[in-house]
């Protein structure tokens, strides 16, 4: 085993109250396990506020709502003022999108295939809206998006590119930066949605080239459900106009309606946050991402790598399964995707779980494009963790090979 230590993982595992006897959870691509700190940062602070008042807790808690900021960035490779909290993935997805300046007729949008399914209602909404288009980047044969067909698609109708960087319903993983190098060069907004790779893959957003990038807490950070990150880079905040503001991104500070000049908002990312917020998750959320930082987010890598390539391994070797991973297997992320036969994914999913073994399963809505393309309707979703043990791997092999017929 390569990364972390068996040792180390079995004390993780001590610490996570959902890795118990009960059962085996294999469903990090959906939400992962809290450690007992990141619950106790969140409780602890929940019981200051009945205790002295929510905005009097909250007063005490700046500092470690700041480190938790501080961490963020240190993970993504950006500074503090280029982080925002959000309430979920798409929240921050959204608040970003609708940042940009309007669409206009004849504009067009790309998108990579895996785009997930609510981004592209968006755009769709959007560019439906203004007579605009949204169209799909071609793809290199194993699925992942063509950098050098973007290249060619690019011209100065072109607002925005967005890409779902880790697919939700397979392992692959798109070269993000190989996206970044076109829009760099074009000039051309690019936006990351990177919720199925924060937190199990380094993420470095100057490498990447991107100007927003998003992920939630409660995947591979291990945090809090109702959080996520936006990352803002600053020289782009010039083109960020939030839908609306509030007194913390854009703080009074000058009469306004005389001159009908428009408001300037703060100029760091935060322009995108609201100020209420869950303080108690935010610092359960600081605690997730403290523990990353420890362990290392290459080790985390390694380890869910191999255990995700065994896996696929044990599965394929089932007579009536199929995996469904597509990209490059060296970069693919934890998320193992298979069907079997005359089973839906759902199906799978329902009778592993009245076994103690919880996975996703993922239809057409969350990746509609790459669903259609590949005439898939339903697959089901195992996805692991670093807390994953190989003994974990053979007793859900043994149980999906219990399904076929
Ligand atoms: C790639 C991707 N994007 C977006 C989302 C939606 O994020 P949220 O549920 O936090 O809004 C998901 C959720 O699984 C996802 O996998």
């Amino acid at each position: 085993m390569t990364g972390l230590t068996d040792d180390q993982i079995e004390g993780l595992r001590a610490d996570t109250p959902g890795c118990g006897p009960d059962h085996v959870h294999f469903n990090h691509a959906g939400a992962s396990l809290p450690s007992r700190q990141t619950l106790a940062a969140i409780t602890d602070h929940l019981r200051l506020e009945a205790r002295l008042g929510p905005m009097e807790a909250g007063a005490l808690a700046a500092e470690g709502v700041a480190k938790a900021r501080a961490a963020a960035a240190t993970l993504l490779n950006a500074a503090p003022g280029e982080i925002a909290f959000a309430t979920g993935g798409s929240v921050a997805w959204g608040m970003a999108v609708a940042s940009l300046p309007p669409l206009r007729a004849g504009d067009r949008v790309l998108v990579g295939r895996q785009e997930w399914g609510g981004n592209l209602t968006t755009l769709h909404d959007k560019a439906a809206r203004a007579g605009a288009t949204v169209e799909v980047i071609p793809s290199l044969e194993d699925g992942r998006v063509d950098a050098d067909a973007l290249a060619g698609l690019i011209d100065d109708r072109v607002r925005l590119v967005s890409l779902t960087w880790g697919a939700a319903n397979s392992g692959l993983v798109n070269d993000a930066a190989a996206v970044g190098r076109v829009t760099r060069a074009a000039g051309v907004p690019y936006v990351i949605d990177a919720a199925q790779v924060v937190g199990q893959i380094p993420v470095d957003v100057a490498a990447l080239g991107c100007d927003m990038l998003k992920a939630p807490g409660r995947k591979h950070l291990r945090g809090p459900r109702g959080t996520a990150l936006l990352y803002v880079r600053h020289d782009f905040l010039d083109k960020v106009a939030p839908a609306w503001l509030d007194v913390q991104s854009a703080p009074w500070n000058s009469p306004w309606g005389a001159d009908h000049s428009p408001v300037s908002p703060r100029d760091d990312a935060r322009r995108l946050e609201s100020a209420e917020a869950s303080v108690a998750l935010l610092l359960g959320l600081g605690a997730a991402l403290n523990l990353a930082l420890d362990l290392g987010v290459a080790a985390i890598r390694a380890r869910i790598h191999h255990l995700a390539q065994e896996l696929r391994a044990r599965l394929d070797a089932i007579p009536g399964v199929t995996i469904r991973d597509i990209g490059d297997p060296e970069t693919r992320s934890g998320l193992v995707s298979f069907t079997v036969d005359g089973l839906t994914g759902s199906a799978v999913r329902t009778r592993l779980a009245d076994q103690g073994l919880t996975l996703g399963a993922n239809g057409v809505p969350y990746t509609p494009l790459d669903m259609t393309a590949r005439g898939l309707t339903e697959i089901a979703r195992a996805s692991v963790s670093y807390l994953t043990r190989e003994g974990e791997l053979d007793r859900l092999a043994n149980a999906v090979a219990g399904l076929t017929p």
